[in-house]
């Protein structure tokens, strides 16, 4: 029996935990040795990475990936996509989706998870045929969810329609860390049942469910599961990759990991999580388990962004009143799923909910886009009071957002003119605009110091 695992530590683990605040540089000596270990793939780009890389980090995402890729030689690189939204919060024109998962795939990447929040897979449909049509490997991903209107039948189809649309495996997508061990039991064995396609669990330690969970999902014939190097793992981060491995190897599973060479890596990831704990990027409130999930479903991403805002805000003691917040916004948007960009955006208004004082006195551009439409379909019934106080006369659509966008891509290229030196950061400048030209500015500058420097030593 076989079961493989992806290794998490430079996408997840880093966004759960420290809210991607690892540089290239902290894990430059170790890549070569996640290439011996056996994973079945890495997850290493994607999601908040790109967005810290350029924001915070200093560092061009597209030459993280590719000096990842020259380091990582046989292991298969992952990355995380949200559909049409790319790796940020609203949507772009289809030929910037092309453009993008073609350059994401020719700088390095190989399988491609993509996933849209509310699972409306008209918002993956392009980027899945581009992933293909480049040479990728498609890997389609449902949003688990609990709700009062999501039950095994709605995943099961939802996992059929990925089939049909033609991708390689598909991804049950547990951001939050609330699936519990019966539910992925008989969740994995329906879509086995129903679909031929590899299955792959993702979740997160963060209720403590998450390691009994991934056992029985592979008990259920589960392909693939998403773990994290141990020092980096638990909490709102992935089960840890070793103790899935020791456990697995007991029931008769092999899971093709080296033990000596996980080891070591783990031996490299300690002094580098004792470096994020002592700046105080590493909050222990994200390392330990809270059932309080189970209850509001709150992402482990999410919990660490809402503890620095309110933190920014010196309100960090509301935190319990967004917390109760969350799930009524959540009933009055139609019970989305809480995964990024709908994380961040019922986040934001269940905060200013809060700290307001008054239920909806401000409401948020992207709930207002929301309801008009141009995120995709609800889940479930919207709130229409509140809608009709939003939106006014104006009127929703039903169509795919996608197709009201004009293409986006030529014209940003001119733009941003001679600042972007390719296509690469042409995409960056599209998707962080002003992030991206500030980026640009200090290369620039940085450039310039150098030659300066040359010449003067010349
Ligand atoms: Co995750």
């Amino acid at each position: 029996m076989r079961v493989k695992i992806t290794e998490t530590v430079l996408r997840d683990a880093n966004q759960s935990l420290i809210a991607t605040r690892m540089s290239f540089n902290d894990f430059e000596a170790i890549l070569e040795k996640i290439d011996q270990a056996g994973y079945h793939s890495i997850e290493c780009w994607g999601g908040a990475t790109f967005d810290s890389c350029l924001r915070y980090l200093n560092e061009d995402p597209w030459e993280r990936l590719r000096k990842i890729k020259a380091k990582i030689k046989h292991t298969k690189l992952q990355m995380l996509l949200r559909g049409q939204n790319l790796i940020a919060y609203k949507h772009y024109p289809d030929d910037v989706v092309r453009k993008f998962v073609d350059h994401a795939i020719h700088n390095g990447i190989d399988i491609m998870r993509i996933f849209d929040a509310l699972n409306d897979f008209r918002n993956i449909e392009v980027a899945v045929d581009q992933t293909l049509k480049s040479g990728g490997h498609a890997q389609g991903a449902i949003c688990y969810t609990i709700s009062p209107i999501h039950n095994l039948a709605n995943y099961v189809k939802l996992a059929k329609q990925l089939e049909e649309m033609g991708v390689d495996s598909i991804c049950i997508k547990d951001m939050s860390g609330i699936m519990g061990p019966q539910e992925a039991y008989d969740m994995i064995s329906a879509m086995k049942d129903t679909v031929s396609k590899p299955i792959v669990l993702h979740t997160h330690s963060t209720t403590g469910l998450g390691p009994i969970t991934y056992f029985k999902a592979v008990e259920a014939g589960c392909d693939v599961i998403d773990c994290a190097i141990s020092a980096f793992s638990g909490g709102t981060s992935q089960p840890a990759t070793e103790s899935l491995h020791y456990a697995l190897k007991q029931a008769g599973y092999e899971t093709g990991l080296k033990e000596d060479v996980l080891k070591e890596i783990n031996d490299f990831f300690k002094p580098v999580k004792e470096q994020f704990i002592a700046s105080g990027v590493l909050d222990h409130y994200v390392l330990g388990s809270d059932t309080d999930a189970l209850v509001y479903q709150v992402p482990g991403g999410m919990l660490s962004n809402l503890i620095s805002q309110l933190k920014q805000n010196n309100s960090l003691h509301r935190l319990p009143e967004v917390l109760q917040e969350i799930p009524l916004v959540r009933k009055d948007l139609g019970y989305p799923p809480l995964v990024t960009p709908m994380s961040q955006i019922v986040g934001a208004q269940a905060t200013t909910n809060v700290l307001l004082g008054q239920r909806y006195q401000s409401v948020s551009n992207e709930v207002r886009s929301y309801f008009k439409g141009e995120y995709g379909k609800a889940p479930g019934e919207v709130n229409a009071e509140l809608v009709k106080t939003v939106l006014g006369d104006e009127k929703a659509i039903t169509s795919r957002f996608a197709d009201t966008l004009a293409p986006g891509f030529a014209k940003a290229k001119e733009e941003i003119g001679s600042a972007a030196k390719n296509d690469e950061d042409v995409l960056s400048y599209i998707i962080f605009p002003p992030i991206a030209e500030k980026f640009f500015r200090e290369r620039e500058e940085m450039a310039a110091v150098k030659v300066n420097y040359t010449i003067k030593k010349l």
